[in-house]
């Protein structure tokens, strides 16, 4: 399962990269506002840093604008990805940016049927949002599980990216699941590596280790 991190904090994809450990990179309008500086300027340092496929959001509601904004967006980097949002108006700009050569990522995916129309349009990438399903007290996971099978019945080449990820749990479900790609917070990654068990053990060893005779 491929890693991206979803964010738009350049220190926290530097301290993952530093791992190795980085293979693309998730935005949303959101996590932009949070960086207050400008939206191309962050994409493209972003772009510098990371090799793999960078998410980049569009915010117009029609599709002339989500066209008109993509085609920009696809000139800052030859790794940019368009993120689409999952509307009428967007699988019908999926569509046309895919004959392009556009690669794009349709974003707020809560139903398979949903999934299954994005692909059907062209997605390059599907993400479905598993922690906001579980907000409203449905099971995030059980998407992908759908979305995943839906895949493999028809040889679909979209990829699944679990979003909306907000636990160590949701990132171990989703690769058990057999999912293409899990985008996690930046702040909760570090999460991934630690292990209370781990630390105590160290602990052990170098209370040991003083021990033996030096
Ligand atoms: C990723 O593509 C999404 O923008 C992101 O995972 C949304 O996560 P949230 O539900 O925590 O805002």
């Amino acid at each position: 399962m491929k890693f991206f991190l979803d964010t738009g904090n350049i220190e926290e994809i530097r301290r993952v990269n530093r791992l190795g450990l980085v293979d693309g990179v998730t935005t949303n309008p959101t996590l932009i506002a949070k960086e207050k500086r400008p939206f191309k300027e962050v994409i493209q340092e972003i772009c510098r840093e990371v090799s793999g496929p960078v998410s980049a959001e569009v915010v117009g509601l029609t599709t002339e604008e989500m066209l008109k904004e993509a085609r920009e967006i696809a000139t800052w980097a030859p790794n940019i990805v368009v993120k689409i949002p999952m509307t009428e108006a967007g699988l019908e700009a999926v569509n046309i940016l895919s004959k392009e050569g556009i690669k794009t990522n349709v974003t707020l995916i809560f139903s398979a049927a949903q999934g299954l129309m994005a692909c059907k349009a062209g997605a390059t990438y599907i993400s479905p949002f598993v922690g906001r399903i579980d907000d409203i007290g449905e099971e995030g996971m059980q998407l992908v599980r759908d979305l995943k099978a839906i895949k493999d019945n028809y040889g679909f080449k979209t990829e699944i990216i679990v979003a909306s990820v907000r636990s160590i749990a949701h990132v171990q479900q989703a690769a058990v699941i057999g999912a293409d790609i899990a985008t996690i917070p930046g702040s909760l990654f570090p999460s991934l590596w630690k292990h209370p068990l781990t630390d105590v053990g160290i602990a052990r060893f170098l209370e040991d280790w003083k021990k033996v005779p030096q």
